[in-house]
This record gives structure tokens, C-alpha cells and sequence, in this order.
């Protein structure tokens, strides 16, 4: 379904008050998946009720699964694997379907799920799951554009990922836990949410060595058990709430966060002025200051700064006084913010990997169009601070990873409005 935020932005505009951080979207998508490993109850705490958790409950209901959900607490269980395949429409709407894949070989031998196309911010393959999956003795092959998996009991195997790939590291992890022998995962993602989807794991009866490095060994087990576990805080919708209170010159207190996390979006907030201080172990405060800094910025793998926040930095450098120079590494087409500030008054050049963002330009409100979910933030940023009204276009994106964000900017002071057509 099309939707449609409007806001009105006012460059005067100082955000205040207290927001409470979600449990992560990209932690609790992989937390889903592994339930598929047992046929015991998996509780997960701390569930962010946004867009693409429902997807995957879809898809894990069509496969067996009874849930329940209260607040943000959801019961998971799937006694039997009724049907092993993920559909393209599934898929299409949210690219971590492909979770399912390691679980569903490594209990049942059998999946079949939609290769997922292009996506808005570039070509993303899969090859490195596949590979991973097939050295584990998985027999894979592309039919009618779905992926026809097949395997006996997977086998532990020593697998190098050739690049650093979130998914990847997670769905071999899961794959691996049931395989028979050991296996040794070399190049691993350190992502914090690899680490939590780990600890679920190990929680569920897996032996796991090496959690949180790049070399991780798994001795794989036969049956895993059912499982209590916590979510972590979301790093990039905290990441964002800090960057509108610097945005804004505003000051916003962050609860419920996990600020060891935050550590490379912490120092560059800092560089650009801001300033930010740890309340306690789990809140932030953070206070925009007047002028703002302009700095270069290459996104990286954990633990370096995170392609997930290089659209919302993008708006923030638009503001600073001089020229930074904004390099994305990880995805080949995630710039597609930049003409949509553009028609907000931005003045940023892309050639490449590169944007130029020349600062400080002051915005005008506009329609705009969002093309994914980290973009759509982004132009919510530009809108709050953009004089008049900013009607962003197809901002259905938001609600697949921010929980109750129009609800949460309100209580900080913004004018913003999800219209009904
Ligand atoms: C995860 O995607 C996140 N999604 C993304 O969050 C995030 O942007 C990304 O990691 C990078 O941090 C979830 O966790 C659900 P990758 P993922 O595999 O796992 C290439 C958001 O907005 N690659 O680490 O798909 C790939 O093309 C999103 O919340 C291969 O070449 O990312 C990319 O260039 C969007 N072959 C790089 O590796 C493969 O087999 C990193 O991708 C796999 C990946």
C-alpha cells in the first residue's frame, strides 16, 4: 500500500524530550529464522512490531509456525515444517526471507526460496550463502527463480567468506549448529546483531566458539531446544534519533539503547559537535550544538560507520558549515536520497562511491519520493528542518523498520502527519 507523510519542517525547530529505542529490526528477522531449528517454544523479548517482523511471521506461519504476541513479547513455535518454501512475493517484499534457507536445510533438508532480484539499494547477491551452504554438502540449483535446495544431514565444513556479508555469517551460523561435525566460519560479520542471533543459539543448545570474532567454530548438535532471549536495542533507529537532535540543535535523551554500540556514530557525532553523554548504561543524552562540523565519511562493516546511517549523516552534513565527502562502500546504489534533497535545496554531487555534500544550504519543503527504508528516514530528517511543507511519497518503507516513528518525533516536538488518501 502507497502512504504518505507530510511534515512541517521549520529550520528553527529544536527537538526535545525522551524516546525510547526499539529492539532491533535486523536482530529480530535472524531470531525469527532460527526458530525453524526446533520444534520447541522460542520466546523472543524486546520485538520491534514493525513491518518486516510481520512479513517473516508470515512466512513462518505458512511454513507451520504458531505464534502469539504480547506487547513486545512474542511466542514462536514450529513443531513441524509443513511446507519448506519461501514464496517471490514474500521475498520480493523483504530480502531477509533468505534467513530461512540455513535453518530450513539443516532441519529438514529441503528449501525452495525465491532468489531475490535487484533491490533499491543495489544488486545484492547471495553467492556467498550458497556457496557456504553447498561446501555443507547442500545440492543447490536456480529454477524458475526460486533456489531448489536439497541436503541429507548438512556437514560441518571450513568456510571463508570472500567479503564480509551480514546474512551470510548468520544463516551459515544457523546452518552449521545442526550440521553434523564442526564447522569453522572464517571472515565473519561482527555485527552486534550476528552476536545476539549467537547467543540465541547457544541458548538453544548450540556450541559455538569464537562469538563476536571473525573466526567463529561450530560443533554442530543433533536436536536443539527452545529458548529465552532478549533483543537488542536497535543501533541504526538510535543512530537516527541522535542525528535529528544534532540536526535540530535540539537535545534528546535516549533510553532503553545500548551505547557500546553507537561507538563509530558517536565519535563522528561528536567530531561534528555535538555533544553526547552517557547517562547510565543504557541512556544517552545527546545536545545539537549551534554550528556543525563538516567531515568525510566511509561506511564500513561493524565496527566501522554503517551504511545504514550514511543517509541520515548525508542530511546532517548538508547542514555543516563547508564540504564533506560521503563514501559508500557496502552497497553499489545507495544514494538514492540524494536527488530527492536535491529538491530540497540540497547541493550534493554523486560520481561513483562519492557524494560531495556541500554545506550549509537551508531547505525548502517539497513532495519527495522514498525509495527504501533508510533513505525514507533520511527525508524526514530534511523534512523537519526544511521551511514549510514536505509531503514524502510511498513512505510505506518507514514502517518496515522504525517503530511508532511519527508517534516518537511528535512527543520530541515535530509537526509530522501520516496522510489517509
Ligand atoms: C544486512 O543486510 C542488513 N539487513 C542491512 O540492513 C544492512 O544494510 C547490511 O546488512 C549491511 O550492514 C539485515 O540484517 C536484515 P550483507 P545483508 O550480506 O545481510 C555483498 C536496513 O536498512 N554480498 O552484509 O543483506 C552485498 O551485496 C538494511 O535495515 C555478496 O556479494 O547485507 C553487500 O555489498 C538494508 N554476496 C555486502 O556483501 C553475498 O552472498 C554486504 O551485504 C552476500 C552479500
Amino acid at each position: 500500500m502507497m502512504a504518505r507523510i507530510k511534515i512541517i519542517g521549520n529550520p528553527e525547530l529544536r527537538l526535545q524530550g525522551k524516546v525510547r529505542i526499539s529492539g532491533a529490526k535486523n536482530a529480530v528477522l535472524p531470531a525469527i529464522a532460527a526458530a525453524l531449528l526446533t520444534k520447541d517454544k522460542i520466546k523472543l523479548k524486546n520485538v520491534p512490531l514493525v513491518k518486516d517482523v510481520f512479513t517473516i511471521l508470515t512466512l513462518m506461519k505458512e511454513m507451520g509456525a504458531e505464534y502469539s504476541i504480547r506487547k513486545n513479547s512474542l511466542s514462536l513455535q514450529i513443531k513441524n515444517i509443513l511446507f519448506e518454501e519461501a514464496s517471490y512475493e514474500l521475498v520480493r517484499a523483504m530480502r531477509a526471507s533468505i534467513l530461512v534457507l540455513g535453518p530450513l536445510l539443516a532441519r529438514r533438508g529441503k528449501a525452495i526460496v525465491a532468489l531475490p532480484g535487484g533491490c533499491a539499494i543495489g544488486s545484492r547477491p547471495i553467492d556467498l550463502h550458497i556457496h557456504g551452504l553447498e561446501k555443507m554438502g547442500a545440492k543447490i540449483s536456480l529454477e524458475h527463480g526460486y533456489i531448489q535446495a536439497e541436503a541429507g544431514r548438512l556437514v560441518g565444513a571450513e568456510i571463508e567468506f570472500e567479503k564480509k556479508t551480514v546474512g551470510g555469517t548468520e544463516n551459515l551460523l544457523m546452518a552449521a549448529s545442526l550440521a553434523k561435525g564442526e564447522s569453522i566460519l572464517k571472515n565473519c560479520s561482527l555485527e552486534p546483531e550476528v552476536i545476539n542471533l549467537c547467543e540465541l543459539l547457544v541458548k538453544m543448545g548450540a556450541k559455538i566458539d569464537g562469538i563476536g570474532e571473525e573466526l567463529i567454530r561450530v560443533k554442530g548438535v543433533n536436536e536443539l531446544g527452545g529458548a529465552i532471549h532478549e533483543i537488542i536495542p536497535d543501533r541504526i533507529e538510535a543512530g537516527t534519533y541522535l542525528v535529528a537532535s544534532a540536526l535540530t540543535q535540539g537535545q534528546i535523551t535516549l533510553t532503553r539503547t545500548q551505547p557500546f554500540h553507537l561507538t563509530a556514530i558517536i565519535e563522528k557525532l561528536r567530531f561534528s559537535g555535538a555533544e553526547i553523554e552517557q547517562v547510565n548504561s543504557h541512556t544517552l543524552r545527546v545536545t545539537g550544538s549551534r554550528k556543525i562540523k563538516p567531515q568525510d565519511i566511509t561506511t564500513s562493516p561493524y565496527p566501522g560507520f554503517p551504511t545504514d546511517m550514511q543517509a541520515q549523516f548525508t542530511v546532517l552534513m548538508s547542514q555543516a558549515e563547508g564540504t564533506s565527502i560521503i563514501t559508500e562502500t557496502i552497497f553499489d546504489r545507495r544514494f538514492s536520497h540524494i536527488n530527492e534533497l536535491l529538491r530540497l535545496g540540497a547541493n550534493i554531487d554523486v560520481s561513483g562511491d562519492k557524494a560531495v555534500v556541500k554545506g550549509k544550504t537551508p531547505l525548502s519543503g517539497a513532495q519527495i519520493l522514498a525509495t527504501d527504508l533508510r533513505a525514507s528516514a533520511s527525508l524526514i530528517l530534511a523534512g523537519l528542518i526544511a521551511r514549510g511543507e514536505t509531503i514524502i511519497n510511498e513512505s510505506q518503507h518507514l514502517e518496515r523498520g522504525y517503530e511508532g516513528i511519527e508517534m516518537k518525533l511528535r512527543s520530541l516536538g515535530a509537526y509530522i502527519e501520516v496522510l489517509k488518501d
